[in-house]
């Protein structure tokens, strides 16, 4: 358990009794709050309760969490059925298209708001409201730290919209629309048509993207409840799901059961399982390793890839797939994803409801037929979505998602077409003379962690603009950034370490050739070892800095993909 300042002699504070503000005399402390929070309105007895925080990440800046207000309303139904006493409280809330340069440049920032507010305010457990893609993560990373009984509810995904008869969700449509766009297809007409209809309500975007995926590897980590992962933002399932999480935080503030019981080796393991099989975004690889390290638990890339060998892609949804979250919670959930995996869970890992993982599945019951969750003898895609690959080229890792990816393009030797930065990249993309074919390689340096800053959703470099009109679809795609989760395509991504502090992509140039090995998992730039030498020695690389601010605290403290893009100060100390 946690606990912070006690009055001396008295036993270990509860309560609005936890964490009392300094004034030198404890009980005056606690003199005080009571007072001041007895002009609310509140009585001795509310305030005699278990306390359950709730933070509300609700803003008019983030329709992912257009529901905010009726979850915190259900949340606090359930604590209040339970006897305790919910006690709302708001931390930065990120929106991916709100959040300039990128929501990832934020999230450090607020998984420390997430930390230090459950630490400072009083309370025995915590409800933490999030969805958009950085805010799940975030709180997961900052009630790690904190270590205070924590319980995820995530806001849920929007409807599916319709587009002349086509059924359209975000984001994977936005990009096939905007792609047909760019590739004159479509019209001006068409394209803000569809504008209209990708979003059809609030919450989370309805595909496999990053906030799915989180949704989902929240449950399978045993941080949320069973089968709340999935339930659409505007259902009343949703809003059941937000009562029953606040009847089972009154629970968890009785039961004391810490994030870091939750989150150990086993569970992570469970929720990269989880990952590998629904197809899951690749950003999710860089949250959970984020999280897990808070707590000091490597997440090995190695050990990820072998169990992409032999975990299969079980879930049909885009973009490795066809459905969407809706069907995917019609079908069963979480729940009924676990069952299929089972053989390949660990079992014994403790979930927030104090049962194991292995209880909860057999309690979820035997499911029913369905066809959005395929059983591991029939799979999407024989291994998981999501493959490591080394290489000179990438000497801490790289990944690619390989259920997304165009299967010719497995093997392939291209010849690099190099963009030195996003505004390289923007300027030349389009040109007509820009020397590029299909069989090329587009690389991309500089939007890894502090390159751009923040690791932008960058590495879907679009497909030049003559080819995409001569009717290519796709080509091998490298960077040091990351993609959205509903994106797809043969992309090279969070190529460790990156360009900006010297890792070998900063001396790729254009004409070189790489090779890319993903069944051998290899990813090599063919230029011998002399040359990289010459080339380092002519144009060394400067790592950015800034001069004052968050940018600075970012920049001096940002580590690279494999430890998550989390701040170095914020990880445990090496053993
Ligand atoms: Fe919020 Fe996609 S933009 S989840």
């Amino acid at each position: 358990m946690s606990k912070d300042s006690d009055i001396p002699g008295k036993p270990p504070a509860t309560g609005l009794s936890r964490g009392l503000t300094n004034y030198g005399d404890a009980g005056f402390s606690l003199f005080l709050r009571k007072a001041f929070i007895k002009g609310a309105g509140y009585t001795d007895e509310a305030l005699g309760r278990t306390v359950v925080g709730i933070i509300d990440t609700g803003s008019a800046y983030n329709p992912c969490h257009g529901n905010a207000r009726e979850l915190v309303e259900a949340v606090s139904r359930g604590v209040m059925l339970a006897g305790g006493l919910p006690v709302r409280f708001p931390t930065i809330s990120l929106h991916e298209s709100f959040s300039h340069p990128t929501s990832m440049y934020l999230r450090n920032l607020m998984s420390m708001d997430t930390e230090e507010m459950i630490r400072a305010q009083p309370m025995d457990s915590v409800v933490m409201i999030g969805g958009c893609d950085k805010t799940v993560p975030a709180q997961l990373m900052g009630a790690a730290s904190a270590d205070v009984p924590a319980i995820q509810l995530v806001t849920g995904s929007m409807l599916t919209g319709s587009h002349e008869g086509t059924r359209v969700g975000a984001c994977t449509d936005c990009r096939r629309y905007w792609a047909r766009y760019r590739a004159g297809e479509i019209d001006e007409a068409t394209i803000a048509g569809v504008n209209d209809k990708l979003v059809p309500s609030v919450g989370t975007c309805s595909v496999m993207g990053t906030a799915s995926s989180m949704a989902i590897v929240t449950e399978a980590l045993g941080m949320s409840l069973p089968g709340s992962a999935s339930p659409p933002a505007v259902t009343a399932d949703r809003i059941r799901a937000a009562e029953r999480t606040g009847t089972a935080a009154v629970a968890l503030g009785t039961s004391k059961i810490t994030p870091s019981q939750v989150i150990t080796p086993k569970s992570v393991e469970n929720a990269l399982r989880a990952l590998l099989a629904i197809g899951g975004s690749t950003n999710a690889v860089i949250h959970l390793t984020a999280v897990a390290g808070r707590l000091g638990i490597p997440v090995d890339l190695a050990r990820l890839d072998a169990l992409g060998r032999e975990t299969p892609v079980l879930v049909d949804l885009k973009p490795s797939g066809s459905f969407y979250m809706e069907d995917f919670d019609a079908a069963g959930g979480v729940p009924a994803l676990l069952r299929e995996l089972k053989p390949l869970l660990h079992l014994d890992a403790l979930t927030v409801t104090g049962r194991t993982l292995g209880e909860e599945i057999e309690a979820s019951g035997p499911g029913f037929p369905q066809e959005v969750i395929r059983p591991m003898a029939n799979p999407i895609y024989p291994q998981g979505g999501i493959a490591v690959l080394r290489g000179n080229l990438a000497p801490g890792g790289a990944i690619i998602k390989q259920s997304a990816a165009d299967p010719r393009l497995m093997r392939h030797e291209g010849r690099a077409v190099v963009f030195e930065d996003a505004a390289d990249l923007a300027a030349r993309i389009d040109r007509d003379d820009l020397d590029v074919t299909a069989d090329d390689m587009l690389v991309l340096k500089r939007i890894g962690p502090k390159g751009a800053p923040g690791m932008p959703e960058a590495g879907l470099l679009p497909i030049p603009k003559k080819l995409a009109r001569a009717g290519v679809k796709d080509m091998v795609r490298i960077s040091d950034g990351r993609m959205s989760g509903t994106a797809a395509g043969t992309i090279v991504l969070h190529v460790t370490p990156e360009a900006a502090v010297g890792g070998p992509l900063a001396y790729v140039r254009n004409g070189d050739r790489i090779r890319l090995d993903v069944p051998a998992r290899r990813f090599d730039l063919l230029v011998d070892e002399a040359e990289m030498a010459r080339r380092r020695a002519d144009a060394p690389v400067t790592s950015p800095t800034a001069p004052r601010g968050y940018r600075k605290l970012f920049l001096d403290s940002v580590t690279q993909a494999d430890l998550g893009v989390d701040f170095d100060f914020l990880r445990p100390p090496a053993p």
